[in-house]
C-alpha cells in the first residue's frame, strides 16, 4: 500500500491520525510525502515543522500561474481543453517541505461550488499524487478535508486504500459511511477503520458492533497528551509512547 488517504466527520483526528502515521512510516525507513488537502492545513504543525517554515510555504493551489502553465487551462475557466496528466515532476523536489525522511506539501483551498471550475486545479491534483511515490520504500499520505462532498475522483482515483477516522458516537460513524459509500462509487476497494478518542472498552465495542462490515485497523486513546501537543505545537508522535505503541501496532494492520 503506497498512497493512503485519511478521511472522516470533522474534528474525529484526522490530522492527529495522519501526522502519528506518516511518522511511523518515516520511521521505518520510508520516504513519507504527507499531503494536506485540508484548505484549513494544519498537518505541518503536527508534523513539527517550524513555524518559519510553515509560513513560507505556498499552496500548490494558489500557484496560479503554474498550473496554467502546466495544464494549459486558466483556472476558474469552463470549457477550456486542459491537459489531463500536467507535467508534475519537479513540483515535490521544488514545493515541498522536508524533516528527515518526511516531506510536506500543503494543497490549498480548492474552489467551491459557484466560484468557476476547479478542473485545472482537479488535474492538477490528481497528477501530482499520481507521479509521487511509486519508487520502493516510498509512501504518500493525504490529509483530507472533512466534508463528503470534497471527495472528488481527482483525489480519491490517485489512491490505494482509504482510512476513515471515527469516534466512538453516531455522527462520525453516519459520515464514515458516507465516505465509504462515496468511495466505493470511485473505485477505492481498500478502506479501514480507526476509532480515535477511546476511554473506555465499550467505546471500542460501540465502534465494532456499528461498523461491523469494515475493517479496523486499530484504536487509539483519548489523551490529555494530544490535547496537550495540539495547544503547545510538540509532536504527539514524539510525546506520547503509548500512542506511538498504538500506531505501530494500526501500521502493521494496514500492511
Ligand atoms: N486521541 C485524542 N485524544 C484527545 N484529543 C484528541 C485526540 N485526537 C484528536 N484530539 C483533539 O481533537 C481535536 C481535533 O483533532 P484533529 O485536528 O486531529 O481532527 P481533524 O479530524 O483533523 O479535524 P478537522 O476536521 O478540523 O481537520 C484537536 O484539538 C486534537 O488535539
Ligand atoms: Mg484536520
Amino acid at each position: 500500500m503506497k498512497k493512503i488517504a485519511i478521511c472522516g466527520k470533522g474534528g474525529v483526528g484526522k490530522t492527529t491520525f495522519t501526522s502519528l502515521l506518516v511518522h511511523a512510516l518515516a520511521k521505518e525507513g520510508n520516504k513519507v510525502y504527507a499531503i494536506d488537502a485540508d484548505p484549513n492545513p494544519t498537518l505541518a504543525e503536527a508534523l513539527g515543522f517550524p513555524a518559519e517554515t510553515i509560513e513560507e510555504i505556498t499552496p500548490i493551489i494558489d500557484m496560479k500561474q503554474l498550473i496554467e502553465e502546466r495544464t494549459g487551462a486558466k483556472s476558474g475557466e469552463y470549457g477550456s481543453y486542459f491537459k489531463m496528466n500536467p507535467n508534475v515532476k519537479d513540483i515535490p523536489v521544488e514545493y515541498s517541505v522536508s524533516k528527515g525522511n518526511i516531506s510536506y506539501l500543503m494543497m490549498g483551498c480548492m474552489r467551491g461550488a459557484g466560484k468557476g471550475c476547479a478542473c485545472a486545479e482537479n488535474a492538477m491534483l490528481k497528477a501530482l499524487v499520481t507521479h509521487l511515490m511509486v519508487k520502493e520504500k516510498e509512501t504518500v499520505v493525504m490529509d483530507m478535508v472533512a466534508g463528503t462532498e470534497h471527495m472528488g475522483r481527482g483525489t480519491a482515483e490517485a489512491v490505494d486504500a482509504l482510512i476513515i477516522v471515527v469516534e466512538p458516537g453516531m455522527r462520525s460513524i453516519k459520515a464514515a459511511k458516507e465516505f465509504a459509500k462515496m468511495a466505493n462509487v470511485l473505485g477505492i476497494t481498500k478502506m479501514f477503520v480507526v476509532g480515535n478518542k477511546i476511554n473506555t472498552p465499550e467505546d471500542e465495542d460501540y465502534i465494532k458492533s456499528n461498523m461491523a462490515n469494515f475493517t479496523i485497523a486499530g484504536f487509539l486513546p483519548q489523551t490529555s497528551e494530544a490535547v496537550k501537543a495540539e495547544r503547545e505545537g510538540t509532536v504527539l508522535y514524539e510525546t506520547s509512547p503509548e500512542m506511538k505503541k498504538r500506531i505501530f501496532k494500526i501500521l502493521e494492520k494496514l500492511s
